[in-house]
């Protein structure tokens, strides 16, 4: 019984290591490599919605004048395209490490899908997606978020912004919707 016990515990423990292991070797792919499964009409468009947004513009608005005027009152000297202090909330993974980053992911996307989802690498095979969907899947083990989470959009929607404008979650969410629409 000991035994089997102690077994028990080691496979448990072992595929514990695995997962966190494979969840530590996600890497942030970029928006593109969500495009080609979530732009279709009928499945409600996620990656025009997005685009559309302010998020996929994040990148662009620190190239304009009031970027640069705000840069300035904000002490920070030079390119805010180029400023850590202003790219750590406008673009994907700013402050992930470089192994964490494919080659796919560009500054220009902005604030991308994996910014909400998570490191997209291990879950964007139709077959994760679709055992996501259907609650078969495991979310830790592929490093996948489902988004709605408040703690997470404070982590750039917060008074450390120079433009900062209050953030109400509930009405944030509404603006940024873009569900699968029901069959
Ligand atoms: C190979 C196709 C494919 C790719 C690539 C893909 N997805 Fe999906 N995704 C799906 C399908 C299919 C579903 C199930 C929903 C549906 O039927 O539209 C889904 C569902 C989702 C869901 C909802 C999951 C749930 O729990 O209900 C999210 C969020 C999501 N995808 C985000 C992403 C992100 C972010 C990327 C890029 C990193 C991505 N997807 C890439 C096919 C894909
Ligand atoms: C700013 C954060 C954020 C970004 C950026 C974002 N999402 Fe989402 N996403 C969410 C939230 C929040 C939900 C709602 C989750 C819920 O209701 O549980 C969601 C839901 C979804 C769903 C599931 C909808 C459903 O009805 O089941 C899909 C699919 C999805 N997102 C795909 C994407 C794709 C693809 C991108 C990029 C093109 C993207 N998201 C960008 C936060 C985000
Ligand atoms: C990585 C940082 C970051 C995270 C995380 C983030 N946002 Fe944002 N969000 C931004 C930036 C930057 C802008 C402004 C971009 C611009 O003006 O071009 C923005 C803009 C918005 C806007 C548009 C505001 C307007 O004036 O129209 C809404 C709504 C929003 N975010 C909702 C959310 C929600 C909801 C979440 C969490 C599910 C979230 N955001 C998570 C950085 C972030
Ligand atoms: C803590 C995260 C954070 C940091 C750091 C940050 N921003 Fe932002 N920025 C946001 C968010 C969130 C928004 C959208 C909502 C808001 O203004 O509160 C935004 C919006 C903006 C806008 C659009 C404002 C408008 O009214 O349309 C500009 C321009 C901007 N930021 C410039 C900068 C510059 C320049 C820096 C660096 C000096 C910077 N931001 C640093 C999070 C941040």
């Amino acid at each position: 019984m000991k035994k089997l016990i102690f077994v028990t515990a080691l496979i448990v423990g072992l595929v514990y290591v695995v997962s966190n292991l494979l969840a530590a070797d996600a890497q942030y792919v970029g928006a593109a490599k969500c495009k080609m499964c979530h732009m279709s009409k009928s499945r409600g468009d996620q990656f025009g919605i997005w685009q559309k947004s302010k998020h996929a513009d994040a990148y662009n608005v620190l190239a304009t004048d009031l970027a640069k005027e705000v840069a300035k009152k904000a002490g920070i000297e030079g390119n805010p395209q180029e400023a850590a202090n202003c790219l750590k909330c406008h673009v994907t993974a700013y402050e992930a490490p470089a192994s964490a980053k494919a080659a796919t992911l560009t500054l220009e996307e902005g604030v991308g899908c994996e910014v909400c989802h998570g490191p997209g690498s291990l879950y964007k095979s139709m077959k994760v997606m679709k055992d996501l969907a259907a609650g078969t899947q495991d979310a830790k083990a592929v490093a996948f978020q489902t988004g709605s989470d408040e703690t997470m959009c404070k982590k750039c929607h917060n008074e450390s912004s120079p433009t900062y404008k209050p953030f109400n979650y509930a009405e944030a969410q509404k603006l940024i919707a873009h569900p699968v629409p029901e069959k």
